[in-house]
């Protein structure tokens, strides 16, 4: 089967390169960008060598697995094109959770998903997903934005700080093609929702709605330092904001997000 987007998505006009292998579908998606690439189009893969990761990190995908990115032009400042890492997130969980429905019937797992801060998608409580965005400003003040999504579909890394897992393990059995169509058509949803920022509000609500942890303890770490609290919600920006166990409000804006306390197992 190849990857082709849903019916959605074909109709909102997104165009489609789709690569046997490649290094980085962010990094064919920025290089369409530099070469004059306007329109919406996404950039997709079962097979990525050389992925990149948040935080310097690589994020390759083995054969089966869905590496995706979509380009967009759009005439935002990049602190709101930040915020669309929430839509992302909401995309792919809605995308997940409609072709998990679909495999029900042939006995199928029933899975638990939900949205971690700043932008991953869980299963059952382990990471399914990673995502990347990348922006260039571009000559007529416009921004390219690169929205990377990496899926473990069939596989997942070993000895990750966060536990991963795989649709294939959690018992859902899908192609990378399934859920490749199922995410273009949540994407070109929930791109129409966030509106160029001006639906993040709306982005933000559906997305708590899908949090997992809030209003419980978390731990967050940027570098060498860690922040506790209680998970109280995001601000207009997406930032994350926490409750201090000395009653203090904090506003978190990068880190790796734990839940329980950090240095704990189980749930990490
Ligand atoms: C993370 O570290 O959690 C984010 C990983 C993002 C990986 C995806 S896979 C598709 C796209 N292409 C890349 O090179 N990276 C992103």
């Amino acid at each position: 089967m190849a990857l082709e987007l849903g019916s959605r998505a074909r109709a909102a006009g997104y165009g489609l390169a789709a690569f046997d292998a490649v290094g980085s579908t962010n990094a064919e998606a920025l290089t369409a960008a530099r070469g004059g690439e306007r329109r919406s189009t996404w950039f997709v893969t079962t097979e990525q060598t050389a992925g990149r990761g948040r935080r310097q990190r690589t994020w390759v995908a083995p054969r089966g697995n869905l590496a995706s990115s979509v380009l967009e032009v759009i005439e935002v400042a990049p602190s709101v094109a930040a915020t669309l890492g929430f839509a992302a997130g909401l995309a792919l969980e809605r995308a997940l959770r409609n072709v998990s429905i679909e495999t029900l019937a042939r006995g199928g797992a029933d899975v638990d998903y939900a949205l971690k801060w700043p932008n991953d998608v869980l299963g059952n409580k382990q990471k399914l997903s990673g995502i990347l965005l990348e922006a260039e400003a571009l000559a007529d003040n416009r921004l390219a934005v690169v929205v990377g999504i990496g899926t473990n579909v069939i596989a997942a890394p070993e000895g990750t700080p966060y536990p991963a897992t795989s649709l294939r393990a959690l018992g859902i059995e899908v192609g990378a093609e399934d859920v490749f169509a199922a995410l273009s058509d949540a994407w070109a949803e929930c791109f129409g929702i966030w509106s160029n920022g001006r639906g993040f509000g709306d982005i933000r609500r559906l997305w708590l709605e899908r949090a997992a942890g809030l209003g419980e303890q978390v731990s967050i770490q940027s570098g060498s330092s860690t922040v506790v609290g209680t998970f109280d919600g995001l601000d207009e920006t997406g930032c994350m904001m926490i409750v201090t166990p000395s009653g203090a409000r904090e506003t978190i804006a990068a880190g790796d997000v734990y839940f329980g306390t950090a240095g704990s197992t189980g749930n990490r």
